[in-house]
């Protein structure tokens, strides 16, 4: 039986999943060997395993992902293909991850984009995602501070999202702060939050660069539905401490 309409906090309180923090590992190039990737994970199963109430997607570099996915790990890719299929040398299709149970990929992403991916590509990878069922991660965000970043952020919707049915996840990256132990103060980055939710209502909107356990939860105080973690996901102690500021 379908809950009436305007009953909401009921569904909430009914499902608390719906209403469940996200917390995402982008592990990036790391770790440089398999048998470091293999110590990880089984850390990783050991803490995931006793978090309840949160969401944890790690995403490991593509190689890995076939011993993760014997795990009971919410996984994620770093990056795909547009193509579903063909002759494209050195690529990943949708449906590869897929049969590797990724269920998400972070597109967007800085780093890739300053090796060349543009809006159109970017765009590309999100309808493929999208059709082949996984969840895009789309990143953005300004790259230098004090940029005006709703002007920014409006652009790259526009360029990236337009016509795409929301089923996705927003990240808002100021490029600045990521690796740059330089987090954008939770206070300031509720501004792009707060013009995202505008534009996205439903859609879950995370906060990314230089998250640490001092700050984590601030983030999701200011009302950020998850958080988009790089260096301090490998490091396993500061992960915990984040994941249990988390469900504090
Ligand atoms: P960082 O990286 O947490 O190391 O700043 C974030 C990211 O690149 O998504």
């Amino acid at each position: 039986m379908y809950p009436r309409a305007g009953n909401f906090s009921s569904i909430i309180k009914e499902h608390p999943y719906l209403n469940m923090k996200i917390v995402v590992a982008n592990w990036k190039m790391n770790p440089p060997t398999l048998k470091r990737a293999k110590r990880l994970l089984s850390h990783l199963e050991n803490v995931c395993g006793r978090i309840k109430n949160l969401k944890i997607v790690i995403c490991p570099p593509f190689v890995y992902l076939p011993i993760f996915s014997q795990s009971n790990l919410i996984l994620g890719a770093q990056n795909v293909f547009w193509e579903m299929k063909g002759a494209f040398t050195g690529e990943i299709s949708p449906p590869m991850l897929k049969s590797l149970k990724c269920k998400y990929v972070i597109l967007g992403h800085s780093e890739r984009r300053r090796l060349g991916e543009d809006y159109s590509m970017i765009r590309k990878k999100i309808i493929s995602s999208v059709r082949a069922g996984l969840r895009p991660i789309v990143c953005i965000g300004e790259e230098k501070e004090g940029e005006n970043v709703i002007k920014i952020i409006k652009k790259e919707l526009l360029s990236l999202l337009n016509g795409i049915p929301p089923k996705f996840l927003l990240a808002y990256e100021p490029v600045w702060a990521i690796g740059s132990k330089r987090p954008c103060p939770p206070q300031r980055a509720k501004r792009a939050l707060f013009f995202l939710k505008k534009y996205y209502p439903k859609t879950r909107i995370l906060y990314g660069g230089s998250v640490s356990s001092s700050n984590a939860s601030e983030y999701i105080k200011v009302g950020f539905d998850g958080l988009l973690i790089g260096s301090a996901s490998l490091n396993i102690k500061e992960f915990t401490k984040i994941l249990l500021a988390l469900t504090a």
